[in-house]
């Protein structure tokens, strides 16, 4: 079959095969470590937005809570709740584009608001987080009926003592707060305790568009880059090879049908060049067979 073939497609065949063989090798590498490289990108931002919701957290402990202490007794104001002002916090954060696909969860065993409680899954995290004391973080895909998910969890401890005026008995908690929110959830807690996981979740989907726009970029390149040298290797082949050889080709011929005055190009000092040399030798030392011939030929006719 490449018998029939020009030099130029040869080529142009040769380079489309190399570049489909690498595409689909390090294809499979490629998108593999877009993934793994798309999904540690999301992990930080997860880890800094979860940084932020625990400075939140911190500032709602030391500066709002001791102001408005005396309030609760009478009026119940969620906005002295850590757990609170982190949520709205994340959820005015996620107003801004960018943010809207992140989801923030403070997973508890056993919860306050029964809307925190951790499901089976994010239960099985805590329990990890409370067996291993050196474990600080977990990230990983998901799988959930709506649509896998990418999580980043890390433990959330009772780190304060102030934290057990709510959390210890509800004896100890604010009355505002019981009548809310009852008295048979959210107590018990000890001091440093793992109550609950931290879990910062997007979807899957977020992190392999991402992971895909960037193959579909660098696969772009490297086809760009391959199309610019399939381009230049033919007008190199044309010029350098092609042109040339018609030209021998051509002058060959007519010579070989007595137009002794054809003339081969001079082309370098390539191959080429050489096998234009050779000819035009050829030419000469076929000139001078026939001029030989038709003088012996004069002599004896003479
Ligand atoms: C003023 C009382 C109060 C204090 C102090 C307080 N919490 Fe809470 N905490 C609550 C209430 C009420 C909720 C439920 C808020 C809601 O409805 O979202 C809550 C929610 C939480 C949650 C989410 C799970 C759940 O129980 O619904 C965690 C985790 C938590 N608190 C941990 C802490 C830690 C750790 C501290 C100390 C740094 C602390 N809390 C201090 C009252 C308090």
């Amino acid at each position: 079959m490449l018998k029939n073939l020009r030099l130029r497609q040869k080529f142009t065949i040769l380079l489309l095969a190399i570049l489909l063989m690498g595409l689909s090798l390090s294809g499979f590498a490629l998108s593999a470590l877009l993934r793994q490289n798309a999904k540690n990108d999301i992990a930080a931002t997860g880890v800094m937005l979860m940084e932020t919701m625990t400075s939140v957290r911190n500032y709602t402990t030391n500066q709002i809570n001791p102001e408005l202490k005396e309030k609760l007794e009478v009026k119940f104001l969620p906005q002295t709740v850590p757990g609170y002002s982190a949520r709205e916090v994340f959820e005015v954060l996620r107003q801004k584009k960018g943010y809207r696909d992140f989801f923030y969860k403070e997973a508890t065993l056993n919860p306050t608001n029964l809307r925190d409680k951790a499901d089976n899954f994010e239960a099985e995290v805590v329990e990890k987080f409370r067996k291993n004391s050196n474990l600080k973080e977990l990230s990983d895909f998901r799988k959930l009926s709506g649509g896998d998910i990418f999580y980043i969890a890390r433990p959330l401890a009772v780190s304060e003592p102030s934290c057990l005026e709510c959390h210890s008995t509800p004896e100890a908690a604010p009355k505002s707060m019981i009548d809310r929110y009852g008295s048979t959830n959210g107590f018990g807690w000890q001091l440093n305790e793992i109550v609950g996981a931290q879990i910062i979740s997007v979807p899957a989907n977020t992190v392999i568009n991402r992971a895909n726009k960037s193959s579909f970029v660098i696969i772009g390149l490297v086809s760009a880059v391959f199309a610019a040298v399939i381009l230049l290797v033919n007008i190199f082949l044309n010029s350098q090879v092609i042109r040339p050889l018609k030209h021998i080709t051509r002058v060959a011929e007519e010579v070989s049908t007595g137009h002794m005055d054809a003339e081969f190009d001079k082309f370098g000092n390539d191959e080429i060049g050489n096998l234009a040399k050779a000819f035009k030798r050829m030419q000469l030392s076929l000139e001078m067979a026939m001029n030989r011939l038709k003088k012996s030929h004069g002599n004896t006719s003479t």
